[in-house]
This record gives C-alpha cells, structure tokens and sequence, in this order.
C-alpha cells in the first residue's frame, strides 16, 4: 500500500471513530434568549463545544451540527475541547496544564457529570464535572446563564485528593470555539491619558494573546476587554460579534487560537505569569469569571445587553442613583487649606451639584503630601493644610448643604513616609535589589493579611470619624515592580493574593457600607473590571479630561460598560467652551473639576442651568438604553442617542469633531431605538445664555426620525448640540 492510500486509511479509521464516538453523545446546550453554547459528550467522555452562536428553534437539531462539518485534521479529538487538558492528547494551547504529585505533566479531563440549576427566571446555571481517569484531579466547569440579556459567565473549580501538592501550571476560566469563515479582533491598548485606544485586525493562523503582567492598574498598557466579529467586522448594528473580559483586577491572559482547521479557540483567565499555583489536596482554586456576550445584530446590540446586565446584575447599586460632584484636584492640586476649601465648598452649592470631593493632599505629616513624593502611607489630616482635621471639613460641607467625599490611594506608600519607616516589610520590592518606583511610590502588599487589615482601617476610620462621609475616591497609581511580597512563602501565588486581599478588604468594606458611592480610579481607566465594579459605584475612565479626546474615549469604554458607571468631569483641558466640555461629561455621571469663582458670569449660569437639566435627565443616560448614531471615527459629527425603557423620552448629544473648514451635519442624524409608532417632539436643550437654537421645534414620528432622521445643524458655529426628545 502506498504511503498516501495509508494515510487515508488511516484518517477514515480515525474519522469513523470520532462519528462511532459522536453516535453515543449527549448534548447540552446552553441557551439565552437568542443563542446557544452547546457542549456535547462523545462516547469517549469528552466534552466539546460544537456549537456557539445563535440558538436554533429546535434545539433537537444541535446533533446534527457536527455532521455538517468537513473539516479534517483535528488529530486529537480535542481542538475543539470545552476545557482542554495538556500533557496527554493535546497538541494545541491549554486552559489547563498541571503537574501531578508526582511529577507527571499529564492531564486528561474526561466527562463524569452535569447538573443544571435554576436560579430563577432568568438566571441557570449549568455545571459540568470532569475528571482525569488516572489521577484524582478533577475540574467542574461553570456556566452561568443570564437568559433575557444573553450573557455567560464562565469559570472553573479545581481540586483534587492526590497524596501530595498538584502545581497549576494554567488554570483559564473559559475555553470557547468559535467556528467562522473569519475572524476579526477588536483590542484596546493604551497608556496614562491615552485609555482605551481601539484596533482592529483580522485573526491569523497562530495565538494571539492579549495580556497583563502590570498587577495593579492591570489595564494601563491593554484591558481585557475586546470583541471578535465572525465573517467580516461587525459595525453598530449588523454582523455577528462576542465581547469577551475577564472579572479580574490584576494580570490576565487572553489567547486567541485560529487552529490548523480554521477555528478560533479562546482561553481566557488570569495570567499564569511567574504564577504557578500550588494546589493541596482537597483544596478548590476557583478561577474569577470570563464574561462574553454575543449578537448576530451588530455591537451596538450586543453593548446593550450587556449594559443591561451589568445595571440589573453586577454594578454595585447599578438601578440606583449617583451623586453629582465638585472636585479640587485640578481646581488646587497639593496647594489648598481649610480657607481655600471652604470657599469650594460655598462653590460646590452655587454650583448645584450634591456633592464636594476632597482630593490628594489632605494627609501625612512628618513627610507632608504637598507633592507626589512624599506622605502615601499617612492618612492623618495635615495639621498645617487642616487643623481641625476632616470633621470640620463634613460638618461645614453639612452647614453649606452639599455632600463631602474624600480621595484615599490606600494599597500605595511612598518611601517618605511614616508607614515606609515603620513597615518596611509591607511593602512590595525586592530587598537585594534598587527600589524602581512608578509616580514615587511603591505598592503596599495585599497579600499580608496584616496589610489589608491597614487597608480596612484606613476606610473604616474616616467612616468612624465622619459618618456623614458620603463619597469615596479610591485611587491607584502605581504598577508592581521587583514582586515580592514579604509575608508569602510561595511567591508564585503573590500576583493572586495580591487580588484576594484587595477583594477580601472591600468585601468587608461593603459589609459594613454597603452603599456608600465609591469611584475606582487608577489613574484613569487602569483598573476598570466587573469584578471590581462589584465594589465600586463608578469608575474614573482618564485623566485626559479634554472633551475631544474624551469623546473617543468614552464612546471605546460605553461599548464594555454602561453610562452610568463613567465618572465625566468638567475641567479646563483642552480649549473648548465651557459648554462643549459640560455637554459632553454629560454622557455619563457629571462632575466638575473646575475654579467656579473663575468662570465668567455666563459661564457659572450656564453650568447651572446644565447641571438642572441634567437631575431630569439623567435617569434616561444612567438607566436607558445607549444607541451610537455616528462614529467619530467615521464622521465629523459624533452623535449618541439615550432612550428610556418605555421608548418616551431620548436624550441625543452631537459634536463636532474635526474643525476642518466648513465640517458639520450635511445630512440628517439617524436616530434608532425609538418607537417608530409614537409621536415626538425634538427640542434642542441647554443653550448657552444668550444664544438661539437654529433649530424649530417640531413633532415628528419615530419612523420619519429612524428612517429620514433629524439634523441637528452641527457645524464651527455651533459644536455641541443636545436634543431631547419626548413623545407626545
Ligand atoms: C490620579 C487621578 O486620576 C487624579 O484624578 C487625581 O486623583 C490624582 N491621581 C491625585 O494624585
């Protein structure tokens, strides 16, 4: 026989046992309102994914999925491995690889059951236990199904009961397959002021991963966040797209797999860098969730689904409410005291917004933090900037009618610091080598329960203290250089200890405040996940607060996370008026960071009035469903539509974005998400004192507003232009 008729009866004999094996299947699907995950067991015990995408109507014809497939070359009957093992079979990227008691690499993770809980109407989970037929290692996969907004939450439980410890080499929370003509990826890197910066490439043969290996501020460089569109990029409301991300505050690992056969394979978890993970037996390491949600109608569906979600399920007070703030940090810097900040606080109330926020600077004595160089570690009022300490701050704040709200950078010291002198083995670094600092400061080491114990109490005693306190800021500037923590005999698990600890302090912070507004800053947008937006209120995007910029960058993060998690503030970057600048924090949770007592009369009436405005409509941005009507990429004119749930009140912002002679709305804004049903009036709203909208108000249906659309006359004389939108 000659070596090519060998070859093909080989891989018939090969082909026949793989349809022998799928002869014997069980099939599980794991549907949501428009799709399906669907795993099936062939008669070896494996668990694979033969499906994903949209769900069919008879669920029955999953089976026959397979059949339909020609493609050969899966040597190993597990590409497309709903968990795939390494060291046995495998010959591709892992989600897990292990080494045994004793010392074997081999895994093999064989079906042995499935359990499937209803956790109410919307919410299933579905549970599958694998083990290895040879070592007593086993992984129960979990898929958490969030029926009407069609989401997954994915993640696996580890354990095992050999004689002796088991290292986890890789420990992926999901392993996903998707089957496409193609794959294209859309990714974010990014830097300080520069989140959240968008590309887009189509997936070729090989690994691509996205990943982080900074610990804290994990996202600075590249978040974990992204979205794979099947055949060709999906744009705003047409194409098949996942977005995927990790619930995960520190380093993350996403591979991205186009196999020999064409496919893509996703394995997503925390980043196994420098992290090998030693498992005692009857120990269970549960790995944090990846999320993905999918729409066959483009990213804008799939971004409301998943906004939706995130209000009903994760976001800490997520169909709450938010407060409105001033904010000193770019009205004074480090230069401030009890005189400067009463006078802001006086501002605060003549401005109209709830609340005053306390920024850096407030603390530290014997190294006083009148700059980034000294005092984090500290937190004890600065008696020269504050003698009668914070207290007197809240109560004055109470006298003026408004909120008070302080900014804390706890996990962070500075090696000027008391807290440096008295704990040096706090502290994150490597005591043979040169401390390297980021912004003059090192890391405090979560992973020491005494730490976090610190970390607690910095909190808790300004609520003790001041029970009035209404606010938090948390800040994080610092990446985590020369890892190593003091308190750790295995620093292999420090990079995952250290996320515990911070987890475990704001569990217990929430345990005792469960609802106090809390913003998750890192700088900007370094730190943002839905793990941590469990804890937070709101998170802090950029510090590149320029509008423009901002309307980039908020229209990047708005894809990922709702409006009314995006802390907006109005400040002096860039060179915009005031009312530009105000129009867009608006898309989100306004606040300033403005010297009111600067603004010129006109500028404070029209901040007031915006604000006013603002308290009505802010419940159509924080709760309603977000459309994006025009790229800025794409067009001159950005424009983001905001509609209630009963599809009654819209609210529409526009703005140019490039100053290019004679750029603007030539053609008419298509609006989308209303009911083209219903009657509605359009009105252009918060003009600047003294001006006039070229706009006449009318009364439009929704059809002619969705199908012929409106203009709302964007041009050099008129920037920023804000509609809102009311049936009649
Ligand atoms: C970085 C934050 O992003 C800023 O808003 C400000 O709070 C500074 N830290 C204070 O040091």
């Amino acid at each position: 026989m000659s070596v090519v008729k060998k070859i093909l009866v080989y891989l018939s004999c090969f082909y026949l046992s793989l349809q022998l094996l799928q002869a014997q299947s069980t099939t599980i699907p794991v549907e949501t309102l428009h799709n399906a995950l669907v795993l099936q067991v062939n008669g070896g015990k494996d668990v694979s994914i033969i499906y994903f995408g949209r769900r069919l109507s008879d669920a029955s014809e999953y089976d026959k999925i397979p059949n339909e497939s020609k493609q050969k070359g899966d040597y190993t009957g597990l590409l497309n491995s709903a968990y795939t093992p390494s060291g046995s079979r495998n010959l591709v990227e892992p989600a897990i690889t292990v080494t045994h008691a004793d010392g074997n690499n081999s895994l093999d993770l064989r079906y042995v059951s499935h359990t499937t809980t209803k956790v109410d109407n919307d919410v299933s989970m579905l549970s599958v236990l694998l083990k290895d037929p040879v070592y007593s290692f086993e992984v129960t996969l979990y898929f958490k199904t969030f029926y009407q907004s069609d989401v997954i939450e994915q993640w696996s439980m580890i354990r095992h009961t050999e004689k002796g410890k088991v290292v986890l080499q890789k420990y992926a929370s999901a392993n996903l397959y998707l089957k496409a003509g193609s794959y294209w990826l859309n990714q974010y890197h990014g830097d300080w002021a520069k989140e959240m910066q968008p590309e887009t490439a189509k997936l070729t043969h090989g690994i691509k991963t996205l990943d982080s290996k900074l610990g804290t501020r994990a996202n600075l460089f590249q978040p974990s966040v992204f979205m794979i569109s099947l055949d060709k990029p999906a744009t705003e409301d047409e194409g098949s797209v996942l977005y995927g991300m990790l619930e995960w505050s520190g380093n993350f690992r996403v591979d991205l797999e186009m196999d020999n056969i064409d496919n893509l394979r996703i394995i997503a978890g925390i980043n196994n860098y420098a992290s090998p993970y030693t498992l005692q037996p009857n120990e269970t390491f549960t790995t944090p969730a990846f999320l993905y949600t999918f729409s066959d109608k483009g990213k804008g569906d799939a971004s409301r689904q998943l906004h939706r979600w995130a209000r009903q399920y994760k976001l800490l007070d997520g169909k709450g409410s938010r407060l409105t703030l001033l904010n000193n940090w770019e009205a004074t810097y480090f230069d401030f005291n009890e005189t400067k900040l009463a006078a802001l606080l006086k501002d605060t109330k003549k401005l109209g917004v709830d609340l005053f926020l306390l920024d850096d600077g407030w603390f530290a004595n014997k190294y006083p933090r009148n700059d980034d160089h000294a005092g984090l570690g500290d937190w004890q009022e600065n008696k020269a900037k504050l003698p009668n300490g914070i207290a007197s701050l809240v109560r004055t704040a109470q006298t003026e009618g408004v909120k008070f709200g302080i900014w804390i950078e706890p996990e962070m010291v500075n090696p000027k610091s008391e807290l440096y002198e008295k704990h040096p083995d706090w502290v994150i670094k490597q005591s043979k080598r040169d401390e390297y600092y980021f912004r003059n400061q090192l890391v405090l080491d979560m992973a020491n329960p005494a730490v976090q114990d610190f970390v607690y109490k910095v909190v808790d005693s300004l609520f003790i203290k001041n029970p009035a306190l209404a606010y938090i800021k948390w800040d994080c500037n610092a990446v985590i250089y020369n890892a190593y923590s003091a308190h750790l005999t295995n620093q292999s698990h420090f990079y995952i200890e250290y996320v515990r600890g911070l987890y475990k302090v704001l569990e217990k912070i929430r345990a005792k405040y469960p609802k106090v507004p809390m913003m998750l800053c890192s700088g900007g947008g370094g730190r943002v996940d839905y793990a941590a937006l469990q804890y937070f209120t709101e998170f802090w995007p950029s510090d590149n607060t320029e509008p423009l910029e901002r309307i980039f960058i908020q229209w990047e993060y708005s894809y990922f996370y709702p409006a009314i998690t995006s802390s907006n503030h109005v400040t002096d970057w860039g060179k915009q008026p005031i009312k530009f600048r105000t129009d867009v924090a608006m898309m989100g949770k306004l606040g300033f960071d403005i010297v009111v007592s600067k603004l010129s009369g006109n500028d404070l009436s029209y901040c007031q009035q915006a604000i006013a405005l603002y308290n009505n409509i802010k419940p159509i941005i924080w709760q309603g469903d977000q459309y994006r009507l025009s790229d800025p990429r794409e067009s001159n004119v950005a424009s983001v539509l905001y509609v209630n749930e009963q599809k009654t009140k819209a609210v529409v912002f526009n703005y140019l974005v490039n100053n290019r002679y004679d750029q603007g709305n030539k053609s008419p804004i298509l609006f989308k998400g209303l009911d083209p049903t219903k009657k509605y009036s359009v009105k252009e709203v918060n003009l600047y004192p003294g001006t006039n909208s070229s706009l006449a108000s009318n009364i439009y249906t929704g059809e002619f507003l969705m199908r012929i659309g409106f203009n709302p006359d964007v041009h050099a004389g008129r920037t920023s232009v804000i509609l809102q939108v009311e049936a009649q």
